[in-house]
C-alpha cells in the first residue's frame, strides 16, 4: 500500500519568530541586541506583513493545513495589558488559511518569551503556568470559532534543553535543578492550558478542540555497543522523549500526540557524572550517513520507531515537524521521500497518524544558528524578500495531491 488515509493533514509549519520579523519585545531579540549572537532576526522574512502571499503559495502547492504560531509578547506586551490589533492579526491569519481551504493548527508557545514575563522569573517562576494562562484564555477566546486544533508548547525538552541546561538560549542557565523546575512549570502550563482550552469550547457550544504538545522526539543510538553508551541512550529515550508524553497522557490531557521529528541522536558517554550520562554524544565520525547543513544525521528509519513506540497509548499522532536545511535541493526532496515511507509504513503497523507537516513553509531565522540553514519549500530571498518555489516542493505537492507516494 502507498497511499495514505483519505482524511490526511499534508502541509508545512512555521513559528512567529523565525518568519515574521521586528519581534521587538520578547527575550530573544533582547539577547540578540546585547550582541549575545552573531546574528539578528531582524525582519525574518517579513512573513508578518507577507503572509497572504505565503498562503496562496501554500494553496498552490496542495497543502490542506498549516501550522504557525502566535507571538505572546506581541499580544501581551505588558503582564497587564493586551494589544487587541495583534490579537486581530492572528485571527485574520487563521481566517485567511481557512478561506484557502487550509487546516489552521496554532502553536500557543514557540520558544520565544516576553521580555515581562522574564524579568519576573521566566520559567522558573511558580507563577508561570498562570501568566500562560491568561495569554491562552485570551487568544483562545479570540479565535476559537475558526481553529480546532491547538498545539500548546512546541518541544518543552529541547526549549528547557537549550535553555536551563546547556545555556546555549535566552536565559542561558545551566543547572540541572533549574530544567527540573522548567520542566514541572512547562507541565503545569499545558495542564491549565489544556483545561482552559476545552473549557471555553464547551462554553461557546462549538465542537471539542484537539489541544496537544509538540514533542521532539529523536531515536537515541548507541554509538558504540558499550553498555554505558545502550544504558545512556535507554534513559535519554526514556526522559527525553517519554517523560512529557507519559504524564500528559496519565492526566488525559492530550487529545491527540504532536511529534516533531528531525534526526537520531549517536550517544557516546565519555565520562562519569550526569552531565556525561546525559548530554555526551559521538563527536567522531563514525556515522556514514548523509546529514543535513548542521551536520544531523539524515535517520528515517528512527521515524518509524519513534510512531512505533507512540502506538501503545491508542492516540491519533500528528507529525507536526519533520524537515532537512540543504543547500541540494534533491536531498530534501529524497529527505521528504524517504520519511513518508515509513510514515506509511507507521500506518501499516497500526498506529494512527492523521498528518504530516514539513518544516518549513519557508526558509527561517533558525535561531543561535542565523539563517544560513534552509530549510524551506520556498526559498527566501533576505535582500528582497522575494519567494521562490523549489523543486522538492513542487515535489511534495503530487505527493499532497495524490495523497500516496510514486
Ligand atoms: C523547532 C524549530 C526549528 C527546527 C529546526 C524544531 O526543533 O521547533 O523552531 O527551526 O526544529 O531546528
Amino acid at each position: 500500500m502507498r497511499e495514505f488515509p483519505k482524511e490526511f493533514f499534508w502541509g508545512s509549519a512555521t513559528s512567529a519568530y523565525q518568519v515574521e520579523g521586528d519581534n521587538c519585545n520578547c527575550d530573544w531579540w533582547e539577547w540578540e541586541k546585547k550582541g549575545l549572537l552573531p546574528y539578528h532576526s531582524g525582519q525574518a522574512c517579513r512573513h508578518y506583513q507577507l503572509y497572504t502571499q505565503d498562503f496562496d503559495l501554500a494553496k498552490q502547492l496542495n497543502h490542506n493545513a498549516h501550522r504557525f504560531s502566535v507571538e505572546w509578547s506581541r499580544i501581551q506586551p505588558q503582564q497587564d495589558a493586551f494589544n487587541p490589533q495583534e490579537i486581530q492579526h492572528y485571527r485574520d491569519v487563521a481566517i485567511a488559511l481557512k478561506s484557502r481551504g487550509l487546516e489552521p493548527v496554532v502553536t500557543l508557545h514557540h520558544f520565544t518569551n516576553p521580555l515581562w514575563f522574564m524579568k519576573a522569573g521566566g520559567w522558573l517562576n511558580r507563577s508561570s503556568p498562570s501568566y500562560f494562562l491568561d495569554f491562552t484564555r485570551k487568544v483562545v477566546e479570540a479565535l476559537c470559532d475558526q481553529v480546532n486544533l491547538w498545539v500548546t508548547i512546541n518541544e518543552p525538552m529541547v526549549y528547557v534543553y537549550h535553555a536551563y541546561l546547556l545555556g546555549a538560549w535566552p536565559p542561558q542557565q545551566k543547572s540541572f535543578i533549574a530544567t527540573r523546575k522548567a520542566i514541572e512549570n512547562l507541565m503545569r502550563a499545558h495542564l491549565q492550558a489544556y483545561d482552559c482550552i476545552h473549557r471555553i469550547y464547551e462554553e461557546k457550544k462549538l465542537p471539542p478542540p484537539r489541544v496537544s504538545i509538540a514533542k521532539n522526539m529523536q531515536a537515541f543510538v548507541a554509538c558504540q555497543p558499550a553498555f554505558k553508551n545502550s544504558f545512556a541512550a535507554k534513559i535519554r529515550n526514556r526522559i527525553f522523549n517519554f517523560e512529557f508524553i507519559e504524564k500528559l497522557m496519565a492526566k488525559k490531557a492530550l487529545d491527540f500526540i504532536g511529534v516533531n521529528y528531525y534526526t537520531r541522536s549517536l550517544v557516546e558517554v565519555k565520562g562519569w557524572g550526569l552531565r556525561h550520562l546525559f548530554l555526551d554524544v559521538c563527536t567522531d565520525n563514525h556515522s556514514q550517513l548523509k546529514r543535513n547543513s548542521l551536520g544531523w544525521d539524515i535517520y528515517p528509519a528512527g521515524l518509524y520507531e519513534v510512531l512505533l513506540s507512540l502506538k501503545k497509548y491508542g492516540k491519533p499522532v500528528f507529525l507536526l515537524e519533520n524537515g532537512i536545511c540543504t543547500d541540494d535541493d534533491a536531498l530534501r526532496g529524497a529527505y521528504i521521500h524517504e520519511h513518508l515511507k515509513c510514515v506509511l509504513q507507521a500506518i501499516q503497523g497500526g498506529v494512527d497518524v492523521n498528518g504530516y507537516l514539513y518544516w518549513s513553509l519557508l526558509d527561517n531565522f533558525e535561531w543561535d544558528k542565523g539563517f544560513a540553514p534552509r530549510f524551506g519549500l520556498i526559498e527566501v530571498d533576505y535582500q528582497t524578500f522575494s519567494r521562490k518555489v523549489r523543486e522538492s516542493a513542487r515535489q511534495f505537492a503530487g505527493i499532497c495531491s495524490r495523497g500516496s507516494l510514486a
